[in-house]
């Protein structure tokens, strides 16, 4: 791999903190930084050299997982650099372009990390533009662009053509942190190395599919951009899709970036849009009131720092969506998440079919339960699989049993899924980023309801802080006997 220099716009911000700078660190420690590499760091706000290093020390220290190890960041440190300027002025582009000009340690392929507001995305790329900063003669320029890509599907659209004018798309590397995380990619392992499951993957034994993704947290100090944008753009339009695209996809034809893009953007394609008279039948949003997690008092959504006194901005939102194929045609995917929530959990359930003869019913009071199987993404990284057994005794009952793989060996703690594609930006693999077609048919799901949602600015429904969401959720669901998977344990859900 060859050296390069990251560019970190937004350095001194909450992303920096916790994702970006920990995630360099890990990679130094895992000795992956290509020697040469230098990272200079860019905010508005006036930081020495000095003040930089102890602030970096701070957000590793922070976020290290085995501590911080001094003669690591000794080297890391020796990479960084801090350069001052407010990508609203004009001056700073030269200003950065002469750094470049005038210190030769700065390795010619560069990096751009936009951990900046998003609504200033297309300005910076094309004053970076207009200052030869993208000007690829002395190696490779890269752009990094975080989520939300765009409000909705015409500002994404907007943000493309804007884009595309300054830049080519093996330059643009679009980020959904979910690809990153090593236990969505073992969604595709789990599919693709095993062919005990694939015969049973579809319409005929798959009965529904949920993806949850549940957080205790709430809004915290994001207000600003968190009520703009509501739980649907927040979790759903990115990570959830694409965990549902994991799940759904045909087999590529390789496991190259282009083969995995085009199975993954088929199954966006195919989602069938949701016309406006079905928004109500088929979603539902709601906003966290107070209310207790863990034991602690917890504030209403509309108490929060900075959250407009009457916001109808949902933290906590719900999907039913059809994938109009041969595989999934007639089954539901039902996608859910929530800020406050009783629990931190994304996981997959699948939900197969009852068995076509229900042979035992005779011998006990409850009907058969459904096989399930569960990939659990975090905190815990599981693939269970449950089955009906008998009971040991005369009398023929049955129960549920687990059949329970850990996918994390004791307590190795997870990497980070900004290790895997800070790295990948250097290696140029875009496999794990998003290609425009993918955003663009995930705006076009989305938009439907968004576009009702926004109209409906009376009144939201509510649900406690603590709970798992509104009880009403459930009118999603085709029958009776199903229903949302809160918990892991067998013996509580069907
Ligand atoms: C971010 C969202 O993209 O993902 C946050 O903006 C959310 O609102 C976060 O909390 C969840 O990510 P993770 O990795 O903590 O599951």
């Amino acid at each position: 791999m060859e050296p390069c220099t990251y560019v970190i716009f937004g350095a001194t911000g909450n992303l920096s903190k916790i994702k970006l700078m920990p995630a360099l660190y890990h990679l130094e420690v895992a000795g992956l930084l290509p020697e040469g590499t230098k990272i200079i760091a860019s905010g508005r706000r006036a930081w020495t050299l000095e003040k930089l290093h102890q602030e970096a020390r701070a957000m590793i220290r922070a976020k290290a997982r085995n501590g911080l190890d001094e003669a690591v960041f000794a080297r890391f440190q020796a990479r960084l650099s801090y350069f001052q300027g407010d990508l609203s002025v004009a001056d700073m582009y030269p200003a950065l372009a002469a750094l470049f000009a005038s210190h030769s340690e700065y390795p010619g392929n560069v990096a751009f990390y936009m951990a900046i507001r998003p609504a200033d995305f297309g300005t910076v790329v094309e004053n970076l533009s207009t200052h030869q900063l993208l000007d690829e003669t002395h190696g490779w320029r890269r752009v990094i662009i975080e989520k939300p890509f765009g409000y909705d599907l015409e500002s994404a659209h907007a943000l493309q053509q804007r884009l595309m004018r300054y830049l080519r798309e093996e330059q643009i590397f679009r980020i959904d942190h979910y690809l990153g995380k090593g236990t969505v990619r073992n969604v595709q392992v789990f599919r693709f190395a095993n062919v005990m499951l694939e015969p049973l993957w579809n319409r005929n034994y798959i009965d529904h599919v949920q993806i949850t993704h549940s957080e205790n947290l709430g809004v915290g100090s994001r207000a600003d951009y968190y009520d703009g944008a509501g739980a649907m753009r927040d979790m759903i339009q990115s990570h959830l899709l694409q965990l549902l695209t994991l799940v759904a996809m045909e087999p590529p034809a390789s496991m190259e970036a282009e083969a995995l893009r085009n199975e993954k953007v088929k199954v966006l394609q195919s989602i069938r849009s949701i016309p406006s008279d079905a928004v109500h039948a088929q979603t539902y949003r709601a906003q966290y009131t107070s209310g207790r997690i863990q034991g602690e008092k917890t504030k209403a959504y509309l108490d929060e720092d900075n959250v407009p006194p009457c916001s109808v901005t949902e933290t906590y939102a719900a999907m039913k969506l059809y994938i109009d194929n041969w595989r999934w045609a007639g089954v539901p995917f039902y996608l859910r998440t929530g800020k406050r929530m009783a629990e931190n959990q994304s996981v997959v359930s699948i939900c197969f079919k009852a068995p076509p003869k229900q042979f035992f019913r005779t011998s006990q009071l409850q009907k058969m339960r459904p096989n399930w199987v569960l990939l659990g993404i975090q905190p815990c990284a599981y693939l269970k699989l449950e089955m009906t057994v008998k009971e040991p005794g005369m009398e023929m009952h049955t129960r549920q049993t687990t059949l329970d793989a850990n996918l994390r060996e004791g307590d190795v703690p997870a990497t980070d899924a900004y290790e895997d594609l800070l790295l990948d930006v250097i290696k140029g693999d875009q496999s794990l980023f998003l290609r425009y077609d993918e955003v663009e048919a995930a705006w076009r799901v989305v938009d439907p309801v968004l576009r009702v949602w926004a109209m409906e600015r009376d009144y939201i429904p509510t649900y406690p802080a603590g709970s798992w969401g509104p009880e009403e959720s459930r009118r999603l669901f085709e029958r009776e006997d199903q229903n949302w998977r809160d918990s892991m344990n067998p013996a509580t859900k069907n």
